[in-house]
């Protein structure tokens, strides 16, 4: 019997975001009475949120901010985020290694791209995670490629340019994904 049904959304640039809520919509799909939808926020459409009984949001940083689309998106649906269990999975990588590539990711408290994005969009989501990212330089326009790749080595560790470098903690998605599964089971049940 399903007893909750939950909603995978992203926005980002270059795919990880997607990816991760690819990996974290396969995970809760196996949580017993769960089932997970994954979707992009520009294809989401309404009536999709109409049977939702919790949503998780993945998207990333890109210089200094949450990018737009879910800015705008969670400002639009504040009533309905305000209603149901909802999670916030930000994925960025310099403020998580700034310490060094062994650091954990700091708090979320802490962190100002976060800070920002629940300020300017009023939303408390029940949990939030910060998520190692990518590098993804063949990806890049030569502008970003040469940005980030300086960010990189003022920041103490250099990255080849002509490769992907993938930094997202699987376990810690799975651990994430798995803790907002039983709070929206909970939250079912009441
Ligand atoms: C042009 C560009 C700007 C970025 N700016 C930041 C930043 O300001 N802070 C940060 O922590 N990460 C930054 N990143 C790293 C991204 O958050 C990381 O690559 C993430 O995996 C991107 O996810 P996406 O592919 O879903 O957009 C930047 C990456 C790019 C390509």
């Amino acid at each position: 019997m399903i007893r909750s049904r939950l909603l995978v959304v992203h926005s980002g640039r270059y795919g990880q975001s997607e990816k991760i809520a690819r990996f974290l919509a396969a995970d809760l799909e196996n949580w017993p009475g769960c089932e997970c939808r994954c979707e992009g926020l520009a294809q989401l459409a309404e009536d999709q949120l109409e049977d939702c009984q919790g949503l998780v949001m993945v998207t990333s940083v890109h210089y200094g901010r949450v990018v737009a689309p879910s800015t705008g998106w969670a400002l639009r649906h504040r009533q309905f985020l305000s209603a149901v269990p909802t999670a916030l999975a930000v994925v960025s990588l310099s403020e998580g290694r700034r310490a060094g590539a062994r650091s954990r990711p700091s708090e979320p408290a802490l962190h100002g791209p976060t800070q920002t994005f629940l300020a300017k969009t009023g939303w408390r989501p029940d949990r939030i995670a910060l998520v190692e990212g990518a590098l993804e330089y063949p990806k890049y326009s030569p502008i970003n490629r040469r940005a980030i790749h300086c960010l990189e080595r003022a920041l103490g560790r250099p990255t080849d340019l002509n490769q992907s470098h993938e930094y997202t903690d699987w376990d810690q998605v799975a651990r994430f994904g798995r803790d907002f599964a039983a709070l929206a089971d909970q939250s079912a049940s009441r």
